[in-house]
């Protein structure tokens, strides 16, 4: 059977191939621990479950609006606008089913084929799939250690635009980062703004993680001055409020772009689930302590993490203050232990201690010249003794092969 040519150039999440990997682990009798997906073992709170009872027996069952319906978009304009010192109207609201949409939208609203868009790499698998998928170019940009974590490589990023074959349109900044779990200084965000200015590019600024931090407060880059015209915000009720798999997120976007996002959702899914929305603006606007117990949680988890993991020896780990992730190096550990593939590793991490993680691999195409050997651990599914369990043991095995 022939298929379109251009699935040739679809990616996908692999991490998904991971989760099958260790189901099949646990299908033999064997206890598994999920350190490989960021998905939340939490409850979405009970305010917004209830708000979604309520809304179905509404009869709020039907199509909606393209664009999301009115109290969302409202609710969403003012939060978001409030959270990062900037005024948005509804009208600047695209709602979602999800934050990964609004990727695949960004991309085939501003990219036409062979343009260029810049990508972090490693970085969240999506935008390097999309941007192939549409015909783009794809210029990852990298990241260098710094003694506490990461840092772009500003350097590396303006030698990619200068050595694109075609129009250079947009640059993707994911801040706070997944999977490095990282953030920008103030200066890399402005050299980040500086460079989007200069070379008139548009900016999707993929905010999944802006309130799922443990200290500080969380600056958008669409707030520095010029950039809010430039910029779409990726935004998602996934994290905050531990909803997942109930698909709702929103880009927000100067007014021709959003109105090129509602277009594609009439093409796409007509509308994002009404009933879905109505549970939205309970979350938004309600006043229940859930993304707070969420996130109190969630620090517990690091905390107990990282405090596991850094007492391996060989393993390279910075303590984030945001996101979700771990993701320490581990190129001396794997030559102690005669590995030198990663994924060699990680599967048997697998089976000599059940702890299941993503490699560097799952975001996006290794560059050429990577050194190093990094893995991901996602600390927000597990329980913090399954946490302790699970990394204590990996430990023990590590260390036995001393
Ligand atoms: C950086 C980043 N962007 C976007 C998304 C997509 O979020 P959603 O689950 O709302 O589609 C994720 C999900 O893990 C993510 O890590």
């Amino acid at each position: 059977m022939a298929l379109a040519e251009r699935l040739g150039n679809l990616g996908t999440e692999t991490a998904f191939a991971v989760s099958l990997a260790a189901a099949d682990w646990a299908s033999k009798g064997n206890r598994v621990y999920p350190f490989h997906l960021g998905d939340i073992n939490l409850p979405t709170p009970a305010n917004i479950a209830e708000a979604m009872n309520v809304a179905i027996a509404e009869g709020k069952t039907g199509y909606c609006a393209a664009a999301g319906i009115a109290p969302l978009r409202e609710a969403l304009a003012h939060d978001i606008g409030q959270r990062r010192g900037l005024t948005y109207e509804p009208t600047n609201v695209v709602v979602q089913p999800g934050g990964k949409p609004v990727i695949g939208k960004f991309i085939q609203a501003v990219m036409n084929p062979g343009d260029g868009v810049l990508y972090p790499n490693p970085g969240y698998p999506i935008y390097e799939s999309m941007i192939e998928y549409y015909g783009g170019q794809s210029l990852a940009y990298r990241y260098v250690q710094t003694d506490t974590g990461f840092a772009i490589d500003i350097d590396h990023l303006r030698d990619q635009i200068a050595s694109a074959s075609g129009r250079v349109t947009a640059i993707i900044y994911n801040n706070l980062q997944n999977p490095l779990g990282c953030e920008s200084s103030p200066q890399e965000m402005q050299a980040i703004a500086d460079i989007a200015i200069e070379h008139d590019l548009l900016v999707l600024a993929d905010e999944a993680y802006f309130e799922m931090r443990y200290s500080g407060d969380s600056t958008s880059i669409a707030s520095l001055p010029g950039m809010q015209d430039r910029t779409v915000i990726l935004y998602t009720f996934s994290k905050k409020f531990a909803m997942t798999g109930w698909r709702l997120g929103a880009a927000v976007a100067p007014i021709a772009i959003a109105e090129s996002l509602a277009k594609l959702n009439t093409n796409d899914e007509s509308c994002t689930t009404h009933f879905v929305q109505a549970a939205g603006v309970a979350g938004i606007t309600g006043s229940g302590d859930g993304p707070k117990a969420i996130l109190d949680e969630l620090h517990r988890r690091r905390d107990a993490a990282w405090a596991e993991l850094a007492q391996i020896d060989g393993l390279v780990c910075p303590r984030p203050e945001a996101t979700f992730y771990l993701f320490p190096k581990v190129t001396d550990l794997m030559a102690r232990m005669g590995f030198d593939e990663v994924g060699a590793f990680a599967t048997a991490a697998l089976h000599h201690t059940g702890v299941s993680f993503c490699t560097r691999k799952h975001f996006g195409r290794p560059q050429p010249g990577e050194q190093h050997h990094f893995v991901r651990f996602a600390y927000s599914g597990l329980s913090v003794d399954d946490i302790q369990e699970g990394l204590s043991g990996l430990r023990r095995w590590i260390e036995a092969a001393k």
